[in-house]
Parts: structure tokens; sequence; C-alpha cells
């Protein structure tokens, strides 16, 4: 299982978790030294990072890739236009936002120089090993028991190096605590598939399947 403790887990951050008595602050401990953090090269460039948001107790923990723009300029985990349509595929399978929790496998933004413009990119291994022990203990600390990865690149860090988001989205898996894990399409896959005859629909259509069966698990 990818999502557990590992030896070089620094101790810092536990004993200012183990100081606070509620979820929420927990949390909040821990987003302070996100919002400090050094440990990989992506601090370089960041404006804010995005620890995540949502409720302290949610069922559903959901893990998206990694900040964008608008994501880094606000602080706040999907905000942008992949944030809209995760928003209204939410809306439609009845999770509201605020009953959730959201995050990334990286909490700042991964993006290159290119022609004077940062342009995102996917995160690296080096840099998603060294945002890590952030998830595990944001897991330790929500236990949700449903954790959805958002795209391939959250797929194979949360379930597995190997996993495959074509053939395996809307299979479970086992994920830490009892709880289960599921992967679907990236709400920004979505979009970059674009209109009318692009297979956008039928995309949509599996993301909605994959919630709807997360809704009766839940249930
Ligand atoms: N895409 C992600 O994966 N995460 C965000 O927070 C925003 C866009």
């Amino acid at each position: 299982m990818l999502l557990t403790r590992n030896l070089d887990m620094f101790d810092p951050v536990d004993a200012a978790v183990g100081r606070q008595e509620t979820r929420e602050g927990q949390l909040e401990a821990v987003a302070g030294f996100i919002r400090e953090c050094v440990l990989c090269p992506l601090c370089r460039n960041r404006r804010h990072a995005v620890p995540g948001e949502g409720d302290a107790c949610a069922r559903l923990m959901i893990v998206g890739e990694g900040p964008g723009e608008n994501e880094d300029a606000q602080g706040r985990p999907f905000v942008g236009r992949a944030g809209e349509l995760l928003d209204k595929i939410l809306e439609s399978t009845e999770f509201p936002r605020p009953s959730v929790f959201i995050t990334n496998i990286v909490k700042c933004r991964a993006a290159d120089a290119v022609d004077g413009r940062m342009q995102n990119r996917a995160p690296m291994a080096p840099e998603v090993a060294a945002c890590r022990p952030y998830l595990v203990r944001q897991v330790e600390i929500i236990q949700p028991r449903v954790i959805l990865c958002l795209g391939s690149p959250a797929g194979k860090s949360v379930i597995d190096p190997g996993f495959s988001i074509t053939d395996q989205r809307g299979e479970w898996f086992d994920g830490p605590f009892g709880s289960r894990i599921i992967a679907t399409f990236h709400p920004a896959f979505i979009l970059r598939r674009g209109g009318a005859g692009s297979g956008a629909r039928d995309l949509k259509k599996l993301v909605w399947e994959d919630m709807k069966a997360i809704k009766r698990y839940l249930d």
C-alpha cells in the first residue's frame, strides 16, 4: 500500500499535529508545514502552497495532481477551469464541495519557464515523493472512507506505480485504515478533449458513473 508511513517522515510535523485536539487543528498544523516547506525545488517558484481544503471528517477525499496557475495564486485547490468542472460533477452527484476534502499529490505548482512564461508540467517523481508525507498525514487525520484519485499521476502515486487510468479507472482498491480507493479521469483531461464529437461526453459519462459508484458505496 502506497499511502503509508515510512521512516523518512519527520518528527516536527507529528509533534505539531499531536498538540492539536481537533482534526481541524491537526490539518491546519500540517498545512502550516506545507506553506513553509522547502523539501523540493517546487517551493522556489510558488506564490502559495496549496495544502487542500474541506471537511476534516470527510467521508470522501479527492486527490488531484497539483496546483495550477489559479490555485498557486489563491492557495486553494481546484479553483480554475478544472475546478469549475469538478464543482459541477460534485454538485450533480450530490457531494457538496464543503462535504469533501480536496487536495493534491503535490502541494506546490509544478511549472517551468517557457519563453518567459510559466507553463504547467507534471510533477516529477522526487517532487511527489518529497510531498507524500503530507498526503499520508492528511489521510491519517481525516480517515476518509473513500479516496478518489483524479487522473493518472494521482492514481500512480496513490494506488500503484503501474496504475493505468484507461484500463483501471472505476476499479476499487484497498486503502489505508479500511478505506477504499478509486480513480477517475481528471476534469482537466475532459476539458482538453474539448467540445462535441471529441469524446469528452463519453468521458464525462464515465466520471459520472464512477461518482455514482462512490455514492452507492458510501450510502
Ligand atoms: N488540477 C489539479 O490536479 N489540482 C488542482 O488543485 C487544480 C487543478
